[in-house]
């Protein structure tokens, strides 16, 4: 597993961490903590978790898996966004709808259909120091390597009772430090009012090259760490860039060019997490990876990626003539 030295814990931590949104909703508790032992096992050592994944379950399954194991792992969690409800036919049927969609995959966009969705808090310091506590107790550990604001608006970053809460959190030995999870300008303003404010995590793909917009906009002076996901799923990369490889020749050959000569599902997946790894390289790159065939896929590419800088210029090749939206 490559490793890389991050400034914002001051320790080396996997270049892929595993998100654990899914756990106990779409991939059951029995499957979910299968897959976070081979992701351990395999070197991967930090973990992103957050009050309302997995219905409100992941916090305590993912607590569960890490005894014994805390020290050597890296946990980011949140506060500012509670589970979604879950109906009392639908927590009846989620077994059998957990059980489906292990079998058939194509079956969760239609069932996601059916959830109510996630639901976002006014944060305030009260609130802040609440729920980091409350996480501490489902993790079952008395610290947090990572806080992070989920998903915050402009005016929750620009309280004050906000921002002190976050040294109150560190302070306290809650948190070892904060990030903002969520939109960048958000995150921008919100590093620009509080040098507590060490990590900002991240949607960055080629079609949303977020780290690449944000690094000249950080504070002078703040060192901050980038911590992405959406490599595959959230905005559809995955099937808009392989859809476009099948039908379009002079992309396929520019991949092809660069090494990607696999089926064009294939070769999206690898040039898109390619690309991730290339444009954080000091970061960590978070994946869904449950099934053990993206698991070892993903963690394939980490030795057989080409040079980052023939990644970024495809991307930025891709991107110039309209590969993606
Ligand atoms: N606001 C935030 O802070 C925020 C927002 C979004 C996500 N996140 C974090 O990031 C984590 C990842 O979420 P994401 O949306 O970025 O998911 P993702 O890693 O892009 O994964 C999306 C889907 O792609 C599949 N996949 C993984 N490797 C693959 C491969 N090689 N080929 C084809 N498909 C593959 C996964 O399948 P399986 O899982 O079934 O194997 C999953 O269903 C979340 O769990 C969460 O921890 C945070």
């Amino acid at each position: 597993m490559r490793r890389v030295n991050f400034a914002a814990l001051s320790r080396n931590v996997s270049a892929i961490g595993f998100g654990c949104a899914s756990l106990g909703s779409r991939v059951d508790a029995r499957r979910g903590i299968a897959a976070l032992a081979r992701a351990y096992d395999a070197g991967v050592c930090w973990f992103d978790v957050a009050p309302s994944y997995g219905d409100g379950h992941a916090e305590a399954l993912l607590g569960d898996f890490l005894e014994g194991k805390r020290q050597q792992v890296a946990v980011c969690t949140k506060v500012g966004i509670l589970p979604s409800r879950v109906s009392f036919p639908m927590s009846i049927a989620k077994p059998v709808v957990q059980g489906l969609i292990a079998w058939l995959p194509g079956l969760r966009k239609h069932v996601v259909k059916f959830r109510s969705p996630a639901r976002a808090v006014d944060l305030t310091g009260a609130f802040i120091e609440s729920s980091v506590v409350d996480s501490l107790r489902r993790l079952r550990t008395d610290f947090v390597d990572v806080l992070a604001l989920h998903e915050p608006r402009l005016a929750d970053v620009q309280r004050d009772d906000v921002l002190r809460s976050l040294d109150k959190v560190v302070s306290k030995g809650y948190a070892r430090t904060i990030a903002v999870a969520g939109d960048l300008n958000v995150a921008l303003a919100a590093a620009t009012m509080s040098q507590r404010i060490r990590i900002i995590q991240l949607a960055n793909n080629p079609i949303r090259p977020n780290v690449a917009l944000a690094k000249p906009q950080l504070p002078s002076g703040q060192p901050m760490g980038f911590v992405t996901h959406s490599v595959f799923g959230q905005n559809g990369s995955l099937d808009t860039l392989a859809s476009m490889i099948a039908e379009e020749a002079d992309k396929r050959s520019l991949l092809e060019a660069a090494g990607y000569c696999l089926a064009p599902r294939e070769a999206a997946a690898a040039f898109l997490l390619d690309y991730a790894l290339a444009s954080n390289p000091d970061g960590v790159v978070l994946l869904s990876m449950y099934q053990p065939q993206h698991l070892s896929f993903d963690l394939g590419r980490l030795a057989s990626s080409p040079p980052p800088d023939v990644v970024l210029d495809v991307a930025g090749r891709l991107v110039a003539t309209q590969v993606c939206p």
